[in-house]
C-alpha cells in the first residue's frame, strides 16, 4: 500500500476539527474525551463514519448490529477510528405510502451529514431497497472515500417441503388463496416459512439488482453482495470492508475516482444480465447523474437488447434463489461470466481495476450462472418503450410476462385511484376479458405520491377464477422487483402533471408492439387535443413539510426522480464548512 500513500496526518480531513491549538478544536477533543476516548483514539487518525441504516422496523438488517462491531474491529486493526452514525433506516416492508418517497432524504441525510462531520472516510451498510441508491448518491455528492457494506440476502425461504422466494410467492400464493386453493392454516404456514431469516428479499429483486449494481461499479469487494446475511463469511467481509477503508483513506481514493461513466455502463450490464428489478431503471439513472453522467433510457434499453440474461433466479430466472446463485460462484462468476462485455480497467475500492479482482471467478453450477451460449434469455432484462402512451418512456421486463403479450392490442379499462381499482378487480361480476389492458394512473413520482409500487395490478378475481394469471397492464407506478407479468410501468410524463397517460378514456384501443418498443393509444389526434383541453390538474398531495418539498422538486421517472436541486449539474460546488 505504501507507495500509494498521497494523505499525511495533517492532510486528514478530519484534521481540520482536531488538529488547531484553538478554542474550536479544544472543544472537538474534549467532546470525544467526554466519550471516553483519549487523543491516541484518534489524532492524527483516519475517522471512519459507519453509516448504519437499521432500525427495529427494519427486518432486512436485522444483523446490523453486530456487522457494526466487526467493521470497527477492522477499522481499528488498520489504525484508524470508528463512529457509527445512524442513518434514515427506509425499510421496504413497513414504510406508507412508498419507501421510494424517503430515498432522497436518505440521500441528503448522508450528504449533509457527511459534510457536517469530521468523516476522513465512510462505510455505508445497506441492501433493503431504497437504501443502497439512497447511501451510495449521498456519499456520491459528498465525495469523501467510500466502501459499500452490503447486507446480504437472507436464506431461501421454506414451507411443508417447498422453496419460497420473497415477494414472487407472496403473489403467487395470494392468488391461489383469493382462488380457493389454499386453506387458513397454509396461509399461516407460508407466512412463517418465507423470511426466515436476516438478509433482503432473496429472490433477485431491487435489493439484490442495487447491491450487485454496487459492486459492480467497484463499491463493494467483488462477490460481496451475494454473500448471504447470515453466512459467517459476512462477518469476514464486513471486517475487511474496515480494514480497507483506512487504507482507502490514505490512499485518497474518493469515488469520483471509481464511480466513472464506464464503471456506471459496467454496472448497467451487469444488472441486465441478472435479469434485475425495473427498479434498478430509476436508480442507476439518478446515482449516474450524481456522479455527473449523462444516463438515459436510450441507452439502458439499447444494452437491454444486447446483454442475455444469465442469472437464473427467480423472478426473471425460473428455478434458483440467492442463496443458490452465490454457492454457483456469486456476483463474481457472473461478471467473469461477461467479462468480455465490461471495461475490466474500471478502479475500484480494492485499489484494484474490476478485472484484477475477477481473476479466479468461477462458475460452479451452470445451469444458475448460465453461459453466454445458453441464456435464459437471449436479450436482457429490461426494454424501454415510448410512444403516444408514453412520449418520454416506460418500462416493461419482457423476460418475467408471458410471451404472447408481447404483441397485444385491446380495450382499455382506466382506474384514476388505488382504491377504486382494488374495488373493481374484486367484483366478481366485472366486465373484463384477458384481452383488456388494465390502466392504473395518478401513481407516479407526484401523482402516488412518492411513485409506489403497484404497478403489478392484481388480475381481476372473475379472470382468476376462469384460470389466466397474467394480463397486459399499464401505469405510471413503480413496480416491486420481486413482481412479474406482462406490466408497463414508469410511464413518462406521468397522468398526474398531464401526461397523455392522464387522457386515456376506459374503452380506447390499447396496443403494446414490444418488438418495435411501441406504446400507443389509438385514438386520433385531434381527440386527444379535446381531451388535453378539457384536463384539469388534480389537488396537491401536501401544503407543508417533506411532502411539500418532494413534489416541488422530485425529476420524472425517466431523469431517475431524485431532487433536480441534488443533482451534479445543478448550481455550482458544495464549499466545504468554513469554520
Ligand atoms: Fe427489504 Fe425486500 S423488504 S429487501
Ligand atoms: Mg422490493
Amino acid at each position: 500500500m505504501k507507495d500509494k500513500v498521497r494523505k499525511t496526518p495533517d492532510t486528514l480531513r478530519s484534521s481540520r476539527w482536531f488538529a488547531p491549538d484553538d478554542l474550536r478544536s479544544f472543544g472537538h477533543r474534549s467532546r470525544l474525551m467526554q466519550l471516553g476516548y483519549s487523543e491516541e483514539d484518534f489524532m492524527g487518525r483516519p475517522v471512519i463514519g459507519i453509516l448504519n441504516t437499521w432500525s427495529e422496523l427494519n427486518s432486512c438488517h436485522g444483523h446490523f448490529p453486530e456487522r457494526v462491531k466487526d467493521v470497527k474491529r477492522g477499522v481499528a486493526q488498520a489504525g484508524g477510528f470508528a463512529v457509527e452514525m445512524p442513518s434514515l433506516s427506509v425499510d421496504e416492508s413497513f414504510t406508507k405510502p412508498t419507501s421510494m418517497l424517503y430515498r432522497n432524504m436518505l440521500a441528503m441525510e448522508v450528504e449533509e451529514m457527511i459534510r457536517s462531520h469530521p468523516l476522513d472516510g465512510v462505510v455505508l451498510m445497506g441492501g433493503c431497497d431504497k437504501t443502497t441508491p439512497g447511501l451510495v448518491m449521498g456519499a456520491l455528492s459528498a465525495g469523501v472515500p467510500m466502501i459499500f457494506l452490503p447486507a446480504g440476502p437472507m436464506l431461501r425461504g421454506n414451507y411443508a417441503g417447498k422453496i419460497l422466494g420473497s415477494g414472487s410467492d407472496a403473489w403467487k400464493y395470494w392468488d391461489e388463496r383469493r382462488a380457493g386453493n389454499v386453506t387458513d392454516a397454509e396461509w399461516v404456514g407460508l407466512q412463517g416459512g418465507i423470511a426466515r431469516s436476516a438478509g433482503v428479499c432473496m429472490t433477485m429483486g431491487t435489493a439484490s439488482t442495487m447491491t450487485a449494481i454496487a459492486e459492480a461499479m467497484g463499491l463493494s469487494f467483488a462477490g460481496a453482495s451475494s454473500i448471504p446475511a447470515v453466512d459467517s463469511g459476512h462477518v469476514r467481509m464486513s471486517a475487511s470492508c474496515g480494514r480497507r477503508i483506512v487504507e482507502m483513506v490514505w490512499e485518497d481514493l474518493t469515488p469520483d475516482k471509481i464511480v466513472t461513466e464506464e464503471a456506471i455502463r459496467n454496472a448497467a450490464i451487469v444488472a441486465m444480465a441478472t435479469g434485475c428489478s425495473t427498479n434498478a431503471v430509476v436508480h442507476l439513472v439518478a446515482m449516474a447523474r450524481r456522479a455527473g453522467v449523462d444516463l438515459t433510457l436510450d441507452h439502458l434499453d439499447e444494452l437491454g437488447r444486447t446483454t442475455p440474461l444469465i442469472a437464473n433466479v427467480r423472478p426473471s430466472g425460473k428455478d434458483y434463489l440467492m442463496e443458490d446463485f452465490y454457492y454457483a460462484g456469486g456476483l463474481a462468476a457472473l461478471m467473469k461470466q461477461i467479462e468480455s462485455r465490461l471495461d475490466v480497467s474500471c478502479m475500484t475500492v480494492t485499489g484494484r481495476t474490476l478485472g484484477e479482482n475477477l481473476q479466479g471467478a468461477q462458475v460452479y453450477n451452470e445451469d444458475v450462472i448460465r453461459p453466454l451460449s445458453n441464456p435464459v434469455y437471449h436479450e436482457g432484462s429490461l426494454a424501454v418503450l415510448r410512444g403516444n402512451l408514453c412520449p418520454d418512456g416506460a418500462v416493461i421486463k419482457p423476460a418475467a410476462c408471458d410471451p404472447k403479450f408481447h404483441l397485444h392490442e385491446g380495450p382499455a379499462i382506466v382506474f384514476d385511484s388505488y382504491p377504486e381499482m382494488k374495488k373493481a378487480i374484486d367484483d366478481e361480476n366485472l366486465d373484463v376479458t384477458p384481452d383488456h389492458v388494465l390502466v392504473l394512473r395518478n401513481a407516479g413520482p407526484q401523482g402516488g405520491p412518492g411513485f409506489p409500487e403497484w404497478g403489478m395490478l392484481p388480475i381481476p378475481k372473475a379472470l382468476i377464477k376462469q384460470g389466466h394469471r397474467d394480463m397486459l397492464r399499464i401505469s405510471d407506478a413503480r413496480m416491486s422487483g420481486t413482481s412479474y407479468g406482462a406490466c408497463v410501468l414508469h410511464v413518462a410524463p406521468e397522468s398526474y402533471i398531464g401526461g397523455p397517460l392522464a387522457l386515456l378514456k376506459t374503452g380506447d384501443r390499447v396496443r403494446l408492439d414490444l418488438p418495435n418498443r411501441r406504446l400507443d393509444m389509438l385514438v386520433p389526434e385531434e381527440e386527444l387535443a379535446q381531451r388535453r383541453s378539457a384536463w384539469t390538474a388534480p389537488a396537491p398531495h401536501y401544503d407543508r413539510g417533506y411532502g411539500y418539498l418532494f413534489s416541488r422538486h422530485v425529476t420524472q421517472a425517466d431523469k431517475g426522480c431524485d431532487f433536480d436541486f441534488l443533482e451534479r449539474q445543478f448550481g455550482g460546488a458544495t464549499a466545504e464548512p468554513s469554520i
